[in-house]
């Protein structure tokens, strides 16, 4: 059989990796800005992770949600008390778009209403609902195009106050927009958003699968803004590459029986890796790591004044245009370092939160070489 051809694949075959560190088939060693999509949160190959996962294994990898199952109620408490949220309610899914597609469902259950206000490059995952809400025309199938949703330019507070009424379920947001090329909503457009859905009885989802965990150096990115969204959705940096994803949801929205539900989501191995995932960010201090050593980068970077910086914390953009595929591509095959991207002009860095300040000036220095290398600078500069 063969795999169904989808992704565009680097010609890199990693077998091993540890801390931010790669290594390949040929036993080259990478620098891993990127986290794989900004999933590696912790770092991989973490000792206390692979015990914990190790330790679960052995117990009890899996029962469906038939069963009690405590290690919810851990991941549930820890989360609350670490994210700033704890009178929250959680629901645990597997992926990104899961959490998305069920935010989206309990919004228009609790509102019985179906429109849903986007913005101009979002992206919030290929789902359903989650791919009708994503501002990409062509991932979306004809299946996907029976949704009600109206995309409005990201900030545009005028906008977003036209566009409200009484028919709008929910406004979704991500906290900082990632694939889009790492676009900040502004703070005040994110309270003009929690005003307006209160005013109108919608609810405000904040997508926080790639800018949360505290890789903007708070636990969500919302909450440099001050905003209190009904709904957040998280993922990737929760399971440092075992999937599991959730949805933070307001105390006033009640459950009932039935009313969502998943096989995998919760199991007892995937809330043990969770469970690992906030100890370590805790214990080491991941998050002020992430606020310092993001802010050492950004600040480099802007000083280097090659490239328009946009970020925060260890979530950051590099806008180089026309060059970034061949940066990029630079970086990886003569740097060994792995970056990410943004179409068309965005090198995009998510390493994980450990990243140290050395590592930081190994890709500071790998990249002012590049950028000479590749011509974008001179040689003399
Ligand atoms: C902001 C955001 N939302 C949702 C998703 C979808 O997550 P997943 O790929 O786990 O379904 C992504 C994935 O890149 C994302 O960046």
């Amino acid at each position: 059989m063969k795999l169904f051809d989808v992704y565009p694949l680097l010609t890199i075959h990693p077998v091993k990796a540890e801390g931010a560190w790669l290594w390949d088939d040929n036993g080259n060693r990478y620098l891993d800005l990127y986290g794989g999509h900004a999933v590696i949160s912790i770092g991989h190959a973490h000792p206390r992770y692979i015990k914990r996962i190790t330790e679960q294994l052995n117990r009890i990898a899996f029962y469906s949600n038939s069963v009690q199952n405590r290690l919810q109620q851990q991941l549930a408490d820890l989360l609350g008390e670490l994210s700033g949220y704890p009178e929250y309610q959680l629901f645990l899914v597997n992926s990104g778009a899961e959490a998305v597609e069920n935010a989206l469902k309990v919004a228009s259950f609790v509102t019985g209403r179906k429109k849903i206000i986007a913005f101009g490059r979002s992206f919030h995952g290929r789902t359903s609902g989650a791919v009708a809400v994503t501002d990409n025309a062509k991932i979306a199938a004809p299946f996907n195009q029976v949704h009600q949703i109206q995309f409005l330019p990201l900030n545009d507070h005028q906008a977003l106050r036209a566009a409200m009424n009484h028919d709008v379920a929910a406004v979704i947001v991500e906290g900082i927009q990632g694939l889009g090329g790492i676009h900040l909503p502004d703070g005040a457009f994110l309270q003009t958003a929690q005003d307006l859905c209160r005013e109108h009885g919608a609810l405000l989802i904040l997508d926080e699968i790639q800018s949360g965990y505290g890789r903007t150096g708070k636990f969500f990115a919302h909450q440099h803004a001050g905003v209190q969204p009904h709904l957040i959705v998280i993922a990737k940096g929760m399971g440092n590459g075992f999937p599991i994803g959730g949805v933070l949801i307001h105390p006033d929205i009640k459950p009932w029986p039935g009313m969502l539900g998943t096989t995998f989501g919760g199991s007892h191995l995937a809330c043990a890796a969770a469970l690992a995932v906030l100890e370590v960010i805790r214990d080491e201090q991941l998050m002020r790591n992430a606020h310092e050593t993001g802010g050492y980068l950004i600040d480099k970077l802007n000083d280097m004044k090659v490239a328009a910086v946009r970020g925060m914390g260890l979530m950051i953009g590099l806008d180089v245009p026309g060059k970034m595929n061949e940066l990029r591509n630079h970086l990886v095959y003569r740097k060994k370092i792995f970056t990410g991207e943004s179409k068309p002009d965005t090198i995009r860095l998510l390493p994980p939160l450990s990243l140290t300040r050395e590592q930081a000036d190994m890709f500071l220095t790998a990249l002012a070489d590049s950028l000479q290398e590749i011509n974008v600078v001179p040689a003399t500069a």
